[in-house]
């Protein structure tokens, strides 16, 4: 993969991982990219690397463009070695660099890489980089993904380098939102804010607080392709996810079934919602992914959870997704638990209890003995 012109004098120089399907747990069957822009001026800007096995691709990359030992500005926004894997290496090619992390990034990435002893700037809030005729204005972004996740500005270009934010898991050859249409862009950005972004809605209100002060035209996250022609589309999408706004006439009813009553159970719950006037999907927990499920469960606001019993608990997939689910902690939902059962009949007491953790309001829980 070769290096894709943003503007004049800003490239891409990233990486394509066309074939990662495991991202921490969450299934990207789309693979992914690994961004890293470059900056041209009288001063040359790298801003983050890529994971390290792409590390060969990033210089070749930076090498079409300019000489690695000719850049001054390693801005690294944030920890995690899927964007600073390469940066032990990029800190030896270049060794006029300085390393721009906010403060807990300077701490994580010194931890992960004790052997790397670059010069460092820590830079804060509203700190400025002027590289000749840009600037650029980092914006701390804590837990969007990490507690050192920060955002770079180049102020003159009204380009924000988000990092994790507005991010979508894609392996596209296209480098820009256009490239793959908005519809195709909101399905990867809702699969990834699910997945990974869920969590941290006040963190992702202060940003988008921050980015609203900011002229900004163009968003260029770490993963995924490029925003130009959706920059809007895909703010207005994480102003209302991370507020938790959902659909109470959209509805999800998840199960998994040993001999079929909970699986009729899940059905008999569906038609009743369908029969209020309620959009309903269903997901099999033995045919999908946890990350799958969450993230038809983004928009919707209600959401019904089925599990036989066995052995005195829920089935294994259903615990796994009650783990992940409250991991994730959406807010604002509707719940019903349901389940069938022989004898002990734990299972629907057991997920009312993990919906009841999460602040949800509840509908009845259904429990029924043998069959239906
Ligand atoms: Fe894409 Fe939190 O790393």
């Amino acid at each position: 993969m070769s290096t894709v012109k943003i503007k004049d004098n800003i490239y891409w120089v990233g990486a394509v991982d066309a074939g990662v399907r495991d991202f921490h747990g969450y299934l990207t069957p789309y693979g992914t990219t690994y961004n890293a822009y470059l900056i041209l001026d009288e001063k040359v800007t790298l801003i983050d690397t890529v994971r390290a096995p792409f590390t060969a691709e990033l210089l070749e990359n930076i090498r079409e463009i300019v000489d690695p030992a000719k850049i001054d500005c390693l801005v690294s926004n944030h920890v995690e070695p899927d964007h600073s894997g390469a940066l032990p290496a990029l800190v030896d090619a270049c060794p006029n660099a300085t390393v721009f992390a906010s403060p807990n990034g300077q701490k994580g990435l010194s931890a992960y890489y004790p052997g790397m002893e670059p010069r460092w700037q820590i830079v804060k809030a509203g700190d400025t980089l002027t590289t000749g005729r840009y600037t650029f204005e980092f914006l701390p972004m804590p837990m969007v993904h990490w507690p050192d996740s920060m955002t770079t500005c180049l102020r003159e270009e009204k380009i924000a380098f988000t990092n994790d934010a507005m991010g979508q898991h894609i392996a596209s050859p296209e480098r820009f939102d256009d490239g793959i249409g908005r519809e195709r862009l909101l399905e990867r950005a809702a699969n990834y804010y699910a997945n990974i972004v869920l969590p941290y809605g006040m963190q992702v209100q202060s940003l988008l607080g921050a980015l609203g002060k900011l002229p900004v035209e163009i968003v260029a996250p770490s993963h995924g392709v490029i925003l130009r022609s959706f920059v809007n589309d895909v703010t207005k999408k994480y102003d209302d996810w991370s507020q938790n706004k959902t659909d109470r006439l959209k509805a999800v009813v998840v199960y998994d079934t040993m001999w079929g009553a909970t699986r009729a159970m899940a059905e008999a719950v569906g038609a009743e919602f369908a029969a209020r006037g309620m959009a309903v999907e269903y997901s099999d927990l033995k045919e999908d992914h946890v990350s799958v499920t969450i993230t038809k469960l983004l928009e919707a606001g209600t959401v019904a959870v089925g599990s036989p019993t066995l052995n005195r608990q829920v089935m294994p997939t259903v615990g796994a997704f009650l783990c992940y689910l409250k991991g994730l902690a959406p807010k604002n939902r509707t719940g019903l638990a349901f389940g069938a059962y022989g004898w002990s009949g734990e299972s629907a007491g057991l997920i009312e209890e993990a919906l009841v953790s999460l602040k949800w309001e509840m509908l009845p829980t259904r429990k029924i003995r043998w069959r239906l």
